[in-house]
Order: C-alpha cells, then sequence, then structure tokens
C-alpha cells in the first residue's frame, strides 16, 4: 500500500511589485482602505511576456532541486490554473514539453483558487493506485492578466506567483493524511470571469460579490478543516500550522479563529503576495520551508475556497 508524501517544494515571484500606493494614480483608492479591509500591501505582477508556464517553470525547477531527484524521475504534472497561457493546449504540457519530461501523462486543473488542494488529492489517488510515482504539482497564476484595472473592488487583490511540490511515493508514514473536496455551482454569479470560448470568445475579467465570498469562504473553510481533521482521527490542536488560501487576512482570521487555532500557528503570506488563487497555498508553503519556519514532521492543515465556488481542505505531515 503505497502513500504520497512531499519531498521537494520551490516558488517564484516576478520581480515587479505593486504596492497599494501605485494603484492611487488610476483608481479612487488608499493604502489605508486596502490594508485595513484585507491585509495586503503589495502583490507581484509578471510582466507582458512573461507567461504563466514562465513562473510554473522557475517554481518547478526550485521544487525539483529541493526534492534531490531528476527532471527524468518525474511520471506526472498536474498544473492548478485558472489562467493558462492558451484556451489550449494545457499549460501543463507547456512545462512537459520545457523539460523533455516525454510520453507522461501532464494536464491542468480548473478549480479556481482550491485547484491546488483538488491536485493535490488527484495526484494522491495516482501515486496510491501505484499510476505514479513522482507528480509534479503545481500552481501558477497571472491573475493581473484577467483582472480589471479600472474596477477598484477587484483590482487591489489580486497578484501574480507560482508554487510547486514533488509529491512522491512513500512506504513509510505521514505525506498526505487526508483531503476533502466540494463545491456548488449555485453560487456561480458571486465569483466569475465575464469571458469564455463558447459564452462569447473571449478571456473575460473577474467578476465578484466580495460580501458573498467573505461569509461563505470562513464558514466553508472552517467546516472542510474539520472533516478533513475527522478523516484522519486528529484534532486541532495536532496541528503545527495552519495555511488557508491567501486571499484576505479579515477571512483568514476568523477562520483560524473559529477554528481555535492560534494565531501564531497561522501562516500569512497575503500582505506580501496578495491572492495569488492556486498557486497562493503552494508560494506560502514553500517560503515557509525556505525561510525555516516548516520543519519535517510538522502536521499541516490546508483549506482552500474560490470560484465555482469549489472548496476543499487537506491534512499533510511533511
Ligand atoms: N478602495 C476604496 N474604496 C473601495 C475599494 C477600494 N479598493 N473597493 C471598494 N470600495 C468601496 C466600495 O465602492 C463601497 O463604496 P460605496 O459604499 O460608496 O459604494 C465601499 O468601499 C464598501 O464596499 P464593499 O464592497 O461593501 O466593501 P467590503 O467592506 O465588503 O470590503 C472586500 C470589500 C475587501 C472585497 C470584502 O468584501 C472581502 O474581503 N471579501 C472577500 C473577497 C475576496 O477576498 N475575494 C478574493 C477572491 S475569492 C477567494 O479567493 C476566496
Amino acid at each position: 500500500m503505497f502513500n504520497s508524501k512531499i519531498i521537494g517544494f520551490g516558488h517564484y515571484l516576478p520581480s515587479k511589485v505593486l504596492k497599494n500606493n501605485d494603484f492611487t494614480k488610476f483608481v479612487d483608492t488608499s493604502d489605508e482602505w486596502i490594508f485595513s479591509r484585507t491585509g495586503i500591501k503589495q502583490r507581484h505582477i509578471a510582466s507582458k511576456d512573461e507567461l504563466t508556464s514562465d513562473l510554473a517553470i522557475k517554481a518547478s525547477e526550485s521544487a525539483i532541486k529541493s526534492a534531490k531527484i531528476k527532471t527524468k524521475d518525474i511520471d506526472c504534472i498536474i498544473v492548478a490554473t485558472t489562467t493558462p497561457d492558451d484556451t489550449f493546449p494545457s499549460t501543463a504540457t507547456k512545462i512537459q514539453n520545457h523539460f523533455k519530461m516525454n510520453n507522461i501523462p501532464a494536464f491542468d486543473i480548473q478549480a479556481v483558487c482550491s485547484g491546488f488542494i483538488y491536485s493535490l488529492q488527484v495526484a494522491d489517488s495516482f501515486i496510491r493506485s501505484g499510476k505514479s510515482k513522482n507528480i509534479l504539482v503545481i500552481g501558477a497564476e497571472t491573475l493581473s492578466k484577467i483582472v480589471d484595472w479600472n474596477d477598484r473592488r477587484t483590482c487591489v487583490l489580486f497578484g501574480d506567483g507560482a508554487g510547486a511540490v514533488v509529491l512522491s511515493s512513500n512506504n513509510g508514514n505521514g505525506g498526505i493524511l487526508s483531503t476533502k473536496l466540494y463545491s456548488d455551482g449555485s453560487w456561480h454569479d458571486s465569483l466569475y470571469s465575464d469571458g469564455g470560448p463558447s459564452k462569447n470568445q473571449e478571456v473575460g475579467k473577474i467578476r465578484m460579490n466580495g460580501k458573498d465570498i467573505f461569509k461563505q469562504a470562513v464558514n466553508k473553510l472552517t467546516e472542510a478543516t474539520n472533516e478533513a481533521l475527522q478523516e484522519c482521527q486528529l484534532n486541532v490542536g495536532d496541528i503545527n500550522w495552519f495555511i488557508p488560501h491567501q486571499a484576505n487576512q479579515r477571512i483568514i482570521s476568523s477562520t483560524a479563529k473559529k477554528l481555535g487555532i492560534n494565531s501564531k500557528k497561522t501562516i500569512s503570506t497575503v500582505e506580501f503576495h496578495a491572492n495569488t488563487s492556486a498557486a497562493s497555498i503552494p508560494l506560502a508553503m514553500s517560503c515557509s520551508v525556505k525561510s525555516g519556519i516548516l520543519k519535517k514532521g510538522d502536521i499541516i492543515a490546508l483549506c482552500a475556497i474560490g470560484g465555482g465556488l469549489t472548496w476543499g481542505s487537506c491534512i499533510v505531515k511533511i
């Protein structure tokens, strides 16, 4: 019986940084409004010719190096993204071609901000069934390219970045302990892009009812995390670190409080990265590993919610 363990972490952020005050040049807003409502101070923005696959490749190089394996040992690539390079083919196949990891399965998963949790469950299932041994699981986004830069309600919230992990077959203890996935399509109109290949042949821009999302996020993230803990017979007290989707500091703090998790055990990078959708959790994990916060043996609770609505949670021992 196999289980899966994260053996490598990597991330990449574009070099350009946009601070809250920079927005005052083109929309009616302020650093005070943005920071007090969201906890965001800055976000990284990809250049015009920097694509989601470019960010993903850099994060992957770092994850593969940290896993101490060779690219030829990767036997599957899963990319969680809402901002693929092209309508088709998948961004995963561009990454596969870059690394010349030929003749392996490579595909994208679209679950918006929950995409990385969805991808972890799919990757874990592939490994448990014996189909794959080393899977590159990536969350990568260039949300700046689908933000409406004239809409102050949304443009201040998002950023670009990528995070990647190598999930590997493991006979021992630990690794992915449980995952829970959910969706409820009746919330479609609360968070969506107003374009699509079939709808109007456009990419579209992000549209959101912030208040709906806020309320749903806190309740659903709390329930999902509790259910994932129950599934692996652990309690909140067993968690060393809580890493929720990095959308908004008020959502992160309210969810941690509702779960009864101390703020000192809650990892937040939203101040520096803003909301990077599917990239936010692997980015926060990789940054925390590189800065020595996350240590081998730690039990981590992950949870995310995004457009759909989709949401989910994962308990992992690293
Ligand atoms: N700067 C200044 N004023 C603004 C801004 C801005 N950037 N954005 C909105 N406002 C104004 C509005 O126009 C409104 O003005 P009005 O009263 O004159 O009409 C006023 O501020 C209040 O607007 P609300 O939308 O009611 O503001 P709210 O307090 O709900 O905060 C926010 C908005 C921060 C988006 C909040 O609803 C929220 O955090 N929602 C969660 C959404 C989220 O994080 N989404 C990310 C994507 S989903 C995900 O990843 C889970």
